[in-house]
This record gives structure tokens, C-alpha cells and sequence, in this order.
């Protein structure tokens, strides 16, 4: 019997099982009522006493093993799962997608880098600004419509002395925030987050981006004011995009102009997104207004210089050619690995 049951246990450790099919088919032969094992199991009452601890215990065994091996394969079998030397090979692997820098913060710094690399330094302000410095001290008399409550989101006052604080509308208080602090030379630019109380469209959203530009020193004129954005456009949109400065107004600038490029889309022959101009507008600049220098205690007789403002999101919706400004903020993963 001994012989037998070492026949069995050979065949159990040979026999295959690839389906369930073939899985059932051992679960007969070996484990059911009338298999080999229970039938084993009966002839070890014939056995003589001195035999059967002996023959017993490898009995025991070779039922432990077959069972064992029937619940391996059956995970197996069941699972679906196929043996290592099946696995398909020629199968596509699966990509995992990388994080990376939101698109306008690639834009932003883009940005920043072709003004660092020609001396100007970056500074920073509160996105929670106080009047002061967003108006006031930018010429911006308190009757301007831009403080009109239909732009400007404003704080309440918890005081009635209190200062009044607002989201800032734009980046230009940094200037005010950089000249009070230091003495000319200063040449920074300033990159961050502002706000209006705007009707959120495809083109406008009630937050967005800008950088603030400002250069002042002894000397400073109109053509230094040409030079640097006319570099900039050159190294951020190609060679062949040519500037105009257009008469313009802002209160903080005096004179002020309206920086404009040759769509670089159309190379200036008109299209839909130059709306059929061939230029396209990148954002404000001009000389800082004697008044601004006075608030800050420089002497305008002394010092001059000049300033720029531009919005990011147009600038990175005309490069890549998006149309819904809203796309940006919402942070969907098939826009975003676009970029
Ligand atoms: N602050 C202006 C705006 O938000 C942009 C701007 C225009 C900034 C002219 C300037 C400037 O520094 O000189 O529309």
C-alpha cells in the first residue's frame, strides 16, 4: 500500500491543471467519495496494527497535499490568471502621467526669465492690497471708475477709521509697495494673482494674472521703455513679430501707451483672432507719472522711468490657441497634459 501511495503522491505533483476543466478532473480522481484517496482511506482498515501508524501518517499527507494543491489551482483557475510563460508580452504597457507646471505658471515664468536675464529683479505684494496703494498712490483720484464698485471687490470695514482693504485689481501697487522701500536704481518685475468683480465670460474671469514691470533711475526715457519690450516680444514670440506703441491712458503712466505685436498667427496679414487687424494687443506700459514718484518721496526732477502691465492668461490663450479662459481653473487633467 505503501508503493501505491507513493505512486499517488507522484501523480497528484505531476498532474496539470490549466482550466477548470481540468481542475474538476483532479478533484474526481484524487478528493471525491469514490477516488483513489477515500478508497485508500478504506483499505487502511485491513491494515495490520504495526503497519498503520506508518502507513496512516503518509495516508494523511498525501491527502494534505492533494488538497492543497486543488485549492492553489482553483484560486489560480478561477482568478483567470495566466502561468508566467503566458503572459503577453507584446501588450502595450500602462503610462503613468507626470505631474508638471500649470500652464500659466509656465507662461508666468517664461516670462520672468527673459527680464531677469536683463537685470530686473523679481518683487512681490499682497493680493489683499489697501486702498492706498492700488489707487491712491498710482494717481488714481478717488472719483476713477476703475474703484467703481462694479470692478473693484472691496473688504468691509470692521472700523469705521479703518484703513479700506480690497482684492487688488491689478499688479501695479507693488510698484508703489518697491519704491517706498528702496532707492532707485530699481528694476523689478512683479508676477502674481489679481481680481475684478467681473461677469465671468469665455474672455474674462474675476481672477487672473498680470506682471507688473518697473524701471527707474536717472535718465530713463521712452526709448529704454521700447527697447526692453521690444526684446521681450523678440525672445518670447520669434524674431519676425514686429511692436507698435499706441497712445494710450493710464493714470499712473504719463505719457502712456498700449504695447501691440504683429499677430504672430496671420504674421500680420488679418485673421480672426487679430480680428482682421494684424496686430494684437499685449498690454499698458508707459513713463511713471511725476505724481506716483511724489507719493513715494522721490524727486520726479531727478528720477524717471517707465512701467509696463500685461495679463498672463491672454497672452498664454493666444500662444496655444485657447479660447475659454475658464479652462484654467478647472483643473481637468485632458487640458492640462496638453501644455
Ligand atoms: N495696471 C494696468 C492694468 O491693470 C496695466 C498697466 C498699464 C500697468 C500701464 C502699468 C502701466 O505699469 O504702466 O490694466
Amino acid at each position: 500500500m505503501l508503493s501505491t501511495l507513493i505512486e499517488i503522491e507522484k501523480e497528484i505533483e505531476e498532474f496539470s491543471i490549466n482550466n477548470k476543466e481540468e481542475l474538476e478532473n483532479y478533484r474526481i480522481k484524487f478528493l471525491s467519495r469514490n477516488g483513489q484517496l477515500s478508497k485508500l482511506f478504506d483499505d487502511l482498515k485491513q491494515v495490520s496494527k504495526e503497519e498503520k501508524p506508518v502507513i496512516g501518517k503518509k495516508l494523511n499527507e498525501v491527502k494534505k497535499l492533494a488538497e492543497s494543491k486543488f485549492e492553489e489551482k482553483k484560486t489560480i483557475v478561477e482568478s483567470g490568471q495566466k502561468k508566467s510563460e503566458e503572459i503577453d508580452l507584446t501588450l502595450p504597457g500602462r503610462t503613468f502621467s507626470t505631474g508638471r507646471e500649470h500652464i500659466l505658471i509656465q507662461t508666468l515664468n517664461e516670462f520672468v526669465k527673459i527680464f531677469r536675464e536683463i537685470g530686473f529683479k523679481v518683487a512681490e505684494g499682497p493680493e489683499i492690497e489697501e486702498e492706498f496703494y492700488n489707487f491712491d498712490a498710482l494717481n488714481t483720484p478717488a472719483h476713477h471708475p476703475s474703484r467703481d464698485l462694479q470692478d473693484t471687490f472691496f473688504i468691509s470695514k470692521t472700523k469705521k477709521d479703518a484703513k479700506q482693504y480690497l482684492l487688488r485689481t491689478h499688479t501695479s501697487p507693488v510698484q508703489v509697495r518697491t519704491m517706498l522701500k528702496n532707492q532707485p536704481p530699481i528694476r523689478i518685475v512683479s508676477p502674481g494673482k489679481v481680481f475684478r468683480n467681473e461677469t465671468v465670460t469665455v474672455k474674462n474671469y474675476f481672477m487672473f494674472h498680470q506682471v507688473e514691470g518697473l524701471y527707474v533711475d536717472k535718465n530713463v526715457s521712452m526709448r529704454d521703455l521700447k527697447g526692453a519690450l521690444s526684446y521681450f516680444v523678440r525672445r518670447f514670440y520669434g524674431k519676425d513679430i514686429k511692436t507698435r506703441f499706441r497712445p494710450s491712458f493710464f493714470p499712473f503712466t504719463e505719457p502712456s501707451a498700449e504695447l501691440d505685436i504683429t499677430c504672430f498667427l496671420c504674421k500680420g496679414k488679418g485673421c480672426k483672432t487679430c480680428k482682421e487687424t494684424g496686430w494684437i494687443e499685449l498690454g499698458g506700459c508707459g513713463m511713471v507719472d511725476p505724481n506716483v514718484f511724489k507719493a513715494v518721496g522721490y524727486d520726479p526732477e531727478f528720477y524717471s522711468g517707465y512701467a509696463f502691465g500685461m495679463g498672463i492668461e491672454r497672452i498664454a490663450m493666444m500662444k496655444y490657441g485657447i479660447k475659454d479662459i475658464r479652462l484654467f481653473y478647472q483643473n481637468d487633467i485632458r487640458f492640462l497634459d496638453q501644455f
